[in-house]
């Protein structure tokens, strides 16, 4: 089987774990796209001369001329500013809008085939916007951010109760910000509910539930948290862990049931916007939605979720895009 070409636009802090995961799992050929001159060539220069050492066939090469991403089988995108000092949410909002815009017209030029995961921020809105340019087939454009938010999930339980994080299931959907949903009744311990264990660890129901808010709160604003203990720059090793998830899924047409920013045609209640659902994921890319029933209260949150989605993609068409 030929190797997959992964090309990655954007070649910040992000992608460059980008470059070195897809390099030490082999999982095809990279082209490391970014604006700035030299500074992929770089990356992917230094990258590629640790071949030898930690022993991976597969080239590496930076560029700032889209032509490279040719036929790309699939494309990562995290090509955006991060917020300065003094700029708005609307001004984030433009100049990353901007950028995607350029990305997504080439993209749809050079890998017309290709499946897009998308990490830029804001998320839910660049997945839209990346969508509505390229008039890629939605099952073909995917957001990361329910795989890495459901996994900080799962690390503070893991923490909390002193058990291996590789048994802990903790599953997060809605818009991939301060209203993001951790389903509190479904995370679990190998299947033993997490809400029982915290019940006999305290035994105490009205403590469990109190420290069950503070993880669900600690979720919520978990990139915030790492954003203010570095000062420079956000959240990267886990983005970029949890977008290789994604793609090994791709790859492999493993079918995996991964919590995605994916296109909803009425399932959760949502018609034509993209929203942190679980779906499987596949050598298609998005292959299916999978649904489940909340209940009232899971759907309340869901709903205040999908409406600040439905804000940030409002706030976005005003501006023009
Ligand atoms: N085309 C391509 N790349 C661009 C463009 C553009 N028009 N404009 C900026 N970039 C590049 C920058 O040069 C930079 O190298 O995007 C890269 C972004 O990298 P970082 O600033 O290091 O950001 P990173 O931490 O990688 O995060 C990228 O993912 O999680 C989100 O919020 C995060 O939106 C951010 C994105």
């Amino acid at each position: 089987m030929p190797r997959k070409k992964i090309a990655l636009i954007g070649g910040g802090q992000i992608g460059g774990v980008l470059v070195q995961l897809i390099a030490q799992k082999q999982l095809g050929d990279v082209v490391l796209y970014d604006i700035v001159p030299d500074m992929p060539q770089g990356k992917t220069l230094d990258i590629a001369e640790a071949a030898r050492v930690d022993l991976f066939d597969v080239n590496i090469k930076g560029t700032n001329d889209y032509k490279d991403i040719s036929g790309a089988d699939i494309v990562i995108i995290t090509a955006g500013l991060p917020r300065k000092p003094g700029m708005s949410r609307d001004d984030l909002l433009t100049t990353n809008a901007q950028i995607m815009k350029t990305v997504a017209e080439n993209v749809k030029q050079y890998a017309p085939n290709s499946i897009a995961i998308i990490i830029s921020n804001p998320l839910d809105a660049m997945v839209t916007l990346f969508q509505k340019i390229t008039g890629f087939p939605s099952s073909r454009v995917v957001g990361q951010a329910g795989v890495l938010d459901s996994s900080r999930f799962a690390t503070f339980i893991a923490w909390e109760l002193g058990v291996s994080v590789k048994d802990i299931n903790a599953l997060v959907l809605g818009g991939h910000g301060d209203t993001m949903v951790p389903i509190v009744r479904y995370a679990n311990v190998n299947g033993i509910p997490v809400m029982e264990l915290l019940e006999k660890k305290y035994n105490d129901a009205a403590k469990a539930k109190e420290v069950m808010t503070a993880l669900v709160e600690r979720t919520k604003g978990a990139g915030g948290e790492v954003v203010k203990l570095l000062k420079t720059g956000s959240a990267f090793y886990s983005p970029a862990s949890s977008a290789i998830a994604m793609t090994e899924a791709i790859i492999y047409d493993e079918k995996r049931v991964l919590p995605v920013c994916a296109y909803l045609n009425g399932e959760f209640g949502v018609k034509g916007y993209f929203v942190g659902v679980p779906a499987v994921l596949g050598a298609s890319g998005v292959e299916k939605i999978v649904e489940f029933a909340l209940n009232e209260e899971e759907q309340k949150l869901m709903d205040n979720s999908v409406n600040a989605v439905k804000a940030l993609v409002a706030d976005m068409e005003r501006l023009g895009f």
